[in-house]
């Protein structure tokens, strides 16, 4: 197990934002509690890799649903929601991580309709969902421990407070479970096996 999620106390800091990232954001609580389910998901096809082809076909599905009812909302309130309040005070087009995230969610859309496509017309896909789990662990990783710390850098109590209530009002909108509020950041240890350099 590389990564963790342990409960902090909540610290306040004297200057700039109310917020210091010992815990989270109430406006972040939906997207890590996502965030924890996808990596569960890419845990789940690391697994079938070495199962049996009826595990990879389980870990094929549960990974098409995760998308239907979290993934794909979770990136259009990411790009829509998150993106354009962070715009405000961070000149996004120069930011790597930014970036990085963007090109990220383009491949996982990519990737997981290709993958679809595959495992509706009975073609293999081992290697596709694979690719698509190891990118997906990388992704989180990286909105956890690079994107998530920014927004704290960046923005205001009353950006954070907007981004809290948009983020909410999407996700009941969309009927999505509700995060519980206390969660602290996810932790990665040394054992997390880093991005490919190709995938
Ligand atoms: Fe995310
Ligand atoms: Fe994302």
């Amino acid at each position: 197990m590389f990564w963790k999620r342990k409960r902090r106390r909540s610290k306040k800091t004297e200057t700039g934002s109310s917020w210091d990232y010992t815990e989270y954001h109430p406006a972040l609580q939906g997207w890590s509690f996502d965030h924890e389910k996808a990596i569960a998901i890419s845990d789940g096809i690391q697994q079938a890799l070495d199962g049996t082809y009826s595990d990879l076909q389980k870990a094929c599905s549960n990974s098409l649903d995760f998308w239907a009812k979290n993934g794909a909302f979770h990136l259009w309130e990411e790009e829509h929601v998150l993106l354009p309040i962070l715009h405000r005070r961070l000149r996004l087009s120069s930011d790597r991580d930014i970036q990085q995230m963007l090109e990220d969610h383009a491949y996982l859309r990519s990737q997981i309709h290709i993958i679809n496509s595959f495992h509706l017309t009975r073609r293999p896909y081992d290697k596709l969902l694979g690719d698509f789990g190891r990118i997906l662990r990388c992704h989180v990783h990286l909105e956890e421990t690079q994107i998530f710390p920014k927004l704290s850098e960046h923005l205001s109590a009353d950006d954070l407070t907007e981004l809290a209530i948009l983020a909410e009002c999407h996700r009941q909108a969309m009927g999505r479970p509700a995060p519980p509020h206390d969660q602290a950041p996810l932790q990665f240890d040394d054992s997390f096996p880093g991005r490919p350099s190709s995938p």
